[in-house]
């Protein structure tokens, strides 16, 4: 497969254009008028260069723009494409026509695609004279930047179909969640609608405000955003809209009175001002206060969603992996629904979704066989060892933060946060200290490498802990705590080295500080940036960069909080090897596997000696918490926060 003809230019057919040039085809664009190919033509423009800056595009800009070509003539556009993917208005007569022309002018053995929402992959396909060549191939909005799509298979799909479409996804850098059955709002879009509509329930009946299911939600279950604020992101009328396309093809939902009188009054969201909040150039944000987060249970709000996920893998229409996959890039989760499902465990589960039911009268709310399967099996998740997933008493999984591999006397301990950029939280905290415990008794085990997953090192303390308003007692203990994870890895019995790509930021820095090595892909970013916070470092960072890169330096990193790259820390004897982007891993294993070859006992000894040769840190680590913690009670490092949550720059007034 080389090139790809995007029917529709508009928000989705743009940015399929653009990612299908970066990963390399060939691509045609088309649609009905030049003004629709001329705007898509500047936004990709736009979008490359601004992805060339990052460094995320590998070729030169131009290279890549070469790549696309528009026209509005649908048949020269299809004629030459081994993928076609329309990307058309959500239209069932539109699409249908599409399809049929596409069927006349394209290539026999090119794979066909459709990126609707909510229309049945099935019925578009009998537009088709060989209804096997359709495969739903559902891309989120941005195209560049979210990973998830949903490969969908119509009723008559065939499997080379669904194989090419799965191929093509995947080329493109994407990540397959498949659907096995062509179902109405397939997985992501199905259970943001049971999660809107539990929340909207809550309201109506009055069991709940709308602030306080958004805390609940966001600062107790840990999403990205509340119910609410989210619907206001996405667009009600957009969302009534899909609520609406479910429940007419036959999924059992009724389009909430709530979101019906928000979208009556024009009330929609953040792009009318006004939706269940009020948006402002001052306030340009949902305020949603963490004080609210403990009135409505966030095991109710979300039990509807983990039944809605249970019945799609009980009807055979996705794994329990590839739900949790969908719902952690699909909506930004911080981990799976059926992984969360297993932790809260599953007869709170399931005695939830039975009083809700009760109370609510709602069909959807019984738990679904599979539910009462798991109850029957004593499967009541993490805690009896089996839920939907399985865990054994096996190291690794009594780690969820943190995972650990063994290859021969090195150990690979990664930080296992992907989708918060590995963001250290007070789990991570206990898990990285259990690990630690573990590696230290383990005799087999040499040297040890820390790493992240995905596609950072680490980029600090999640904040959304100091969101929830702990006291400075609170906080006091917190980075204690941390400190001593720090001074663990510093004096364990064996070398500790830290695998760095990506950010590397904050507490994320100062755990790699307290190894005895660093060494960084090119691109990798490291600082210190809690100043700009109205903080100081908490972790160590203040005494170790003060020791590896002498005080001058140590200032200009902690009063300026810049970010600095692999090489400019490596000049400044905070990195002690550099490797280009792609030859870390490579670079980590030799550096890793020559250490484990010094016999153990004098590197444990060398170990002990270098550290004792330099000045005592106790004092100045206590001095630091101490510091950190008092900050944290000022005005200032409050107004930093919430700055860095809603995304504008502080203004600090010195108290
Ligand atoms: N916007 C989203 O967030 C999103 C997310 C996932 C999937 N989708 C789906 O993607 C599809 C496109 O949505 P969108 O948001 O990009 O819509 P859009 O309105 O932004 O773009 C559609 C484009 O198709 C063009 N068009 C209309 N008739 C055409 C024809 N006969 N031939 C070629 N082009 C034609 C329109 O002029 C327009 O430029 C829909 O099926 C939608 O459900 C949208």
């Amino acid at each position: 497969m080389k090139s790809v003809a995007v029917l529709g230019a508009g928000t989705m057919g743009h940015g399929i254009a653009e990612i299908s040039a970066i990963a390399g085809y060939q691509v045609v664009v088309t649609d009905v008028e030049q003004r629709f190919l001329d705007a898509a033509s500047e936004r990709i423009t736009w979008s490359v260069k601004k992805l060339a800056e990052k460094g995320q595009v590998k070729e030169p800009v131009d290279v890549v723009l070469s790549r696309i070509r528009f026209t509005l003539n649908t048949q020269e556009a299809v004629r030459e494409a081994d993928v076609v993917i329309e990307a058309t208005p959500e239209d069932l007569d539109l699409k249908r026509n599409v399809l049929s022309q596409v069927a006349k002018y394209a290539k026999s053995s090119a794979i066909l695609a459709t990126n609707t929402s909510s229309l049945p992959i099935t019925e578009l396909a009998t537009a088709l004279p060989d209804k096997s060549r359709l495969v739903g191939l559902h891309f989120f909005n941005p195209p560049v930047i979210m990973s998830l799509v949903e490969v969908i298979r119509g009723a008559d799909t065939s499997q080379s179909t669904l194989d090419a479409g799965m191929t093509f996804v995947r080329k493109l850098g994407k990540r397959v969640v498949l659907v096995h059955k062509d179902i109405p709002g397939f997985i992501v879009n199905r259970i943001m609608a049971r999660i809107m509509a539990t929340a909207c329930l809550f309201v109506q009946l009055q069991l709940a405000s709308i602030v306080q299911v958004d805390a609940s939600l966001k600062y107790r279950a840990g999403l990205p955003m509340g119910a609410f604020e989210l619907a206001d992101y996405v667009g009600l009328d957009v969302l009534l809209n899909v609520e609406r396309a479910l429940s007419e093809r036959g999924f059992d939902i009724e389009p909430s009175p709530l979101l019906e009188q928000k979208v009556k009054e024009r009330s929609l969201g953040v792009k009318a001002g006004a939706g269940f909040y009020r948006y402002s150039a001052a306030e340009p944000k949902a305020r949603v206060p963490a004080e609210e987060a403990d009135k409505v249970n966030f095991v109710d709000l979300l039990s509807p969603a983990v039944n809605e996920a249970a019945r799609l893998v009980q009807d055979g229409i996705s794994s329990e992996r590839d739900i949790d996959t969908a719902v952690v890039l699909g909506l930004g989760f911080p981990r799976g629904l059926l992984e969360m499902a297993d932790s809260w465990g599953i007869d709170a589960v399931v005695t939830s979704l039975k009083s809700l039911q009760v109370v609510m009268g709602k069909d959807w709310m019984a738990p679904c066989k599979y539910l009462e399967d798991l109850m029957a099996q004593g499967r009541l998740g993490r805690k009896s060892g089996r839920g939907f997933y399985e865990y054994s008493s096996h190291d690794n999984d009594r780690w969820e933060t943190v995972g650990l591999e063994k290859r021969g006397p090195v150990a690979y301990v990664s930080l296992n946060r992907p989708e918060r950029l590995n963001a250290i939280n007070e789990k991570m905290l206990g898990e990285l200290d259990s690990v630690m415990t573990t590696l230290e008794r383990d005799g087999s085990v040499r040297v040890v490498v820390i790493r992240g997953e995905g596609k950072a090192f680490c980029s600090g303390f999640d904040l959304s802990y100091f969101m929830v308003g702990p006291s400075p007692h609170e906080v006091m203990d917190l980075v204690s705590r941390f400190q001593r994870l720090n001074r663990k890895i510093e004096s364990l019995a064996k070398p500790v080295v830290a695998s760095i790509h990506g950010y590397c930021l904050g507490g994320g820095f100062e755990l790699a500080l307290s190894c005895d090595f660093r060494l960084a892909e090119r691109s990798a970013i490291l600082g210190q940036p809690e100043i700009n916070l109205g903080l100081i470092p908490g972790a160590g960072g203040t005494q170790r960069i003060t020791r590896l890169a002498g005080p001058a330096k140590a200032r200009k990193l902690v009063f300026f909080g810049d970010r600095i790259s692999a090489s400019d820390a490596e000049r400044m004897g905070l990195v002690d090897g550099v490797y280009d982007d792609g030859k870390l891993e490579e670079g980590v294993q030799a550096f890793a596997a020559a250490l484990s070859e010094r016999p153990p006992l004098a590197l444990a000894a060398a170990k002990r000696a270098i550290n004792a040769s330099m000045f005592p840190m106790d004092a100045g680590l206590d001095l630091e918490s101490t510091a950190f913690s008092m900050l944290f009670s000022t005005e200032d490092a409050r107004e930093g926060l919430s700055a860095f949550s809603e995304k504008r720059k502080p203004k600090f007034i010195g108290k």
